[in-house]
């Protein structure tokens, strides 16, 4: 069969390409296996471990280290992200390798001698959480790799030693973050040649990241939590007034946690549990909209993106009440996806916009991180959200290391009720605390039907993930669009707080907004891009289906 296949690829690869003049409405096909990210060379390096033999999980390691060389604004080994992977045989589990806060962190570590929050959750090497994306990738592996771990790492010690032609979105990226990196010599010297930006089609070396990566790809893990690398971190934390030591690095650990699974029109969605706040939110979405037929009151129409909004204000509400790291506090996951308690929040929605101050939760969120989505010739699956949370991360470098420290430690609630850097109000349960890991709204999801996969998907953008994944969901099982169309159509965002809509360029006709206006609901000022979905589509071998966000210019997909 698998001969038969391979004999039959050309021919599917033809059809394929003549599908890329309408990359908006035509998804690239693939037969056998796929891989999208937002760096086509990312996805080929998947592409081409899975082509050695390697497993979903393989190729998503492998792409883990490729985008911390290629798409530094969100690639990296300097932050933390969440991994759900399901198993053709149906076996499932969430791997969460975020950040955690380090031993000295306490929570009012961010708040000046005025009273005020400072910036230091943000900027530079106090906003960095203890790193989890090695010892996440090191967990996968170990669980479900085939391939030798040195082979996953060497494509990233390659891209970083040779080189790549800048592409010119990066050039951009680069360029327009130069007030990012300028505080940090090592990190502006490393990104901006200190002030002689790369232009589009230079090759670009990163040596420091390099050696780095080797001593990874040699030593394992162990080499960034203990060895070399450990000892540049603490080093370089001493010298810049940080505040991760040798034992937190050392006691980091990766934990596996059972997916959420809830239902939505005959699919399974499996999707991120706590500390993310994405899978409850989104499962809590889908429960709201489901007794409606969306289908038919049409995409963009006033009435299905009122019951949406309504949706997203209800969970977002519930979202900066309760939820926090399960391992620390208490988050009553059952009572908030509880069937009784999503009728209620259902029958609350009427026809007139709920002002954001008047929803009471229970009892009474660009491009800066990065998604990536895998399916191998067998069938298994991985959706990888990571992230070192604002673009470039804190912004600072480790000197001699070569890589991007995050700034996560945004991500807690610094000050109850003051916002973070997406505008969130979150309470006391996502205050800061020694190992604790900050409330993240990322969310890797993945659909089945009937026990068969069917979907993998995920994006970045903050609080706008939830909706993101929402609505390309909702797109695809409500609307029938194929999954180009589904991840490249307009997106709208509510959060509960601020009171507004969040719109998309080309999302929002006069008369829809005229009709939800009407209707109580306000709109933000400009429209702003969001999220970077890529998605596969799935009904068997022979059909894997590839949605890559237009949004961001260096996304590709990778497959056979
Ligand atoms: O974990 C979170 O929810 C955030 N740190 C994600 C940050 C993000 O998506 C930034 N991208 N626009």
């Amino acid at each position: 069969m698998r001969q038969l296949l391979w004999f039959l690829a050309p021919v599917w690869s033809t059809f394929a390409l003549a599908g890329l003049t309408e990359a908006q409405v035509h998804p690239q096909r693939y037969f056998y296996d796929a891989v999208v990210s937002d760096s086509a060379i990312a996805s080929q390096v998947g592409a081409d471990i899975l082509a050695k033999g390697g497993t979903a999980v393989d190729a998503a390691v492998a792409v883990g280290f490729a985008l911390a060389v290629t798409h530094p604004a969100a690639g990296n080994i300097g932050g933390g992200g969440f991994m759900i992977v399901r198993r053709r045989s149906g076996e499932t589990v969430a791997l969460d390798f975020r950040e955690i806060a380090p031993l000295s962190a306490s929570k009012t570590m961010y708040i000046g001698p005025d009273g005020k929050l400072t910036r230091d959750s943000l900027v530079g090497y106090r906003a960095a959480g203890v790193p989890g994306t090695v010892a996440g990738m090191a967990e996968a592996h170990r669980r479900f790799g085939k391939l030798r771990w040195r082979d996953l790492v060497e494509p990233a010690v390659q891209l970083a030693n040779r080189g790549f032609k800048m592409p010119r979105g990066l050039a951009e990226s680069l360029r327009d973050s130069a007030d990012v990196f300028r505080p940090f010599p090592v990190a502006y010297a490393q990104f901006c040649r200190s002030g002689r930006f790369y232009a589009a089609g230079e090759n670009f070396t990163q040596p420091d990241l390099g050696r780095t990566l080797e001593r990874i790809r040699d030593h394992g893990a162990k080499d960034f939590y203990e060895g070399e690398t450990a000892g540049l971190i603490v080093k370089d934390m001493v010298a810049k007034g940080g505040q991760i030591t040798a034992a937190d690095l050392k006691g980091y650990r990766v934990v596996a946690r059972a997916p959420l699974v809830g239902k939505y029109r005959g699919y399974d969605v499996i999707t991120m549990p706590p500390p993310s706040s994405g899978g409850i939110a989104l499962l809590q979405m889908l429960g709201m909209v489901e007794g409606d037929d969306l289908g038919t009151l049409g995409w963009n129409s006033s009435g299905t993106l009122h019951l949406m909004v309504e949706s997203m204000k209800r969970a977002f509400a519930d979202r900066a009440e309760h939820l926090g790291d399960t391992d620390f506090v208490s988050v009553p996951v059952t009572q908030l996806l509880a069937p009784d308690y999503i009728s209620r929040l259902r029958k609350s929605i009427t026809d007139r916009a709920l002002p954001a101050k008047e929803v009471k939760p229970w009892g009474k969120e660009s491009e800066q991180t990065t998604h990536y989505s895998i399916i191998d010739i067998d069938g298994n699956a991985v959706s990888t959200t990571y992230t070192l949370n604002g673009s470039f991360g804190a912004g600072a470098v480790v000197e001699g290391a070569g890589f991007l420290l995050n700034n996560e430690m945004d991500d807690f609630a610094a000050q109850p009720g003051t916002p973070n850097l997406f505008g969130l109000i979150q309470g006391e349960k996502n205050s800061i605390q020694p190992r604790k890991r900050p409330l993240s709204s990322m969310t890797p999801t993945i659909l089945t039907k009937d026990g068969k996969l069917a979907m993998v998907l995920g994006s970045p953008g903050g609080p706008t993930i939830i909706n993101t994944v929402f609505q390309t969901l909702i797109n695809v099982v409500d609307h029938g669009m194929n999954i180009q169309r589904a991840v490249a159509s307009p997106r709208f965002h509510h959060q509960w707080m601020p009171d507004a809509i969040r719109w998309e360029p080309y999302g929002l006709g006069a008369d829809l907004r005229k009709a939800m206006e009407a209707k109580g609901h306000v709109f933000e000022e400009r429209a702003r891009t969001m999220g970077s979905c890529h998605a596969i589509w799935t009904t068997g071998q022979g059909d894997r289906q590839v949605g890559v966000d237009p949004r961001i210019s260096t996304s590709g997909a990778a497959g056979r």
